[in-house]
């Protein structure tokens, strides 16, 4: 995809995301623009998986606010269509989906981001980068879709997917229970390689881990539903060494009187 630089991807103003009637994340404005790497950092449970989860349009949530997609509101719409305007969503814990194998699953989701069919021979095309990038073994696209996958294998299909569909702006969501080496080498390899693309991603993780792999332009810490300290790649060092409690908000003071 040919996007011209410094294009705004995604915007978001103060988007408030719902629960219920909960109110989980409390008003993110964020920008992300070609190329560029994001971090998105915080303790378990501050609403990273809900805020990625919401961008995509899951329908447990309840959004108010904007979205923008390359300058076009998109809260309203489906995430289906989301994805055909080039939004990508890597899933925590994708499911096993018997009798589907990993190259028509691809084929299938690439057909359904172009809008048309696409030939045996355009698709084989495609996937070759990825396959040189992510050392993707032979058997690999004729296995049934996370049939019995390891955590490394699942990582490669979600990475697989992301280049394929070449998508604007990919929201990766890494699990905290942690990665294995081999998966988080994959997807740091293939979000080099997207971000090279001019890909805009968000990489939404909780340990500073996977940043000894990919460098990340911005770096944004999220606590209790609000990003509330964005800065450079430095920042995900410091938080390595600090942990996240010292940007917590600071408890609300009595007002000095007199
Ligand atoms: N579908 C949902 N139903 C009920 N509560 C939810 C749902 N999604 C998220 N939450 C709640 O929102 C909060 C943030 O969760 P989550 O977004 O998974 O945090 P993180 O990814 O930062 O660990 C948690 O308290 C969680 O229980
Ligand atoms: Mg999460």
């Amino acid at each position: 995809m040919n996007l011209p630089t410094n294009e705004r991807l995604l915007s978001c103003r103060d988007l408030r995301v719902f629960v219920d009637d909960k109110e989980i994340v409390k008003g993110v404005d964020l920008e992300i623009r070609t190329g560029e790497k994001h971090a998105l950092m915080g303790p378990n449970g501050s609403g990273k998986s809900t805020l990625a989860a919401a961008l995509m349009g899951h329908p447990a949530y309840r959004v108010e606010g904007e979205i923008l997609l390359r300058g076009e509101p998109i809260a309203g719409l489906s995430p289906d269509e989301r994805a055909r305007r080039g939004l990508f969503l890597g899933f925590q814990y994708p499911v096993a989906v018997p009798g589907v194998t990993v190259a028509s699953f691809l084929r299938a989701a690439l057909a359904a981001r172009l809008g048309r069919e696409v030939p045996v021979r355009e698709f084989r095309q495609k996937m070759q980068a990825a396959f040189d990038v992510l050392e993707v073994p032979k058997n690999f696209t004729g296995r049934y879709l996370n049939d019995g996958f390891s955590g490394g294998e699942k990582k490669r299909l979600e990475v697989m997917q992301m280049l394929l569909l070449e998508p604007a702006v990919a929201l990766l969501d890494e699990t905290d229970s942690g990665l294995d080496i081999d998966a988080l080498k994959i997807v740091s390899a293939g979000v080099n390689l997207a971000a090279r693309a001019e890909m805009g991603l968000l990489l939404v993780t909780h340990y500073q881990r996977i940043l000894d792999y990919v460098q990340p332009d911005i770096v944004h810490v999220f606590m209790g539903g609000r990003i509330v300290r964005t800065a450079g790649p430095e920042l995900a060092r410091e938080l390595e060494t600090r942990g996240y409690d010292w940007l917590a908000d600071p408890a609300p003071t009595a007002t000095a009187r007199g």
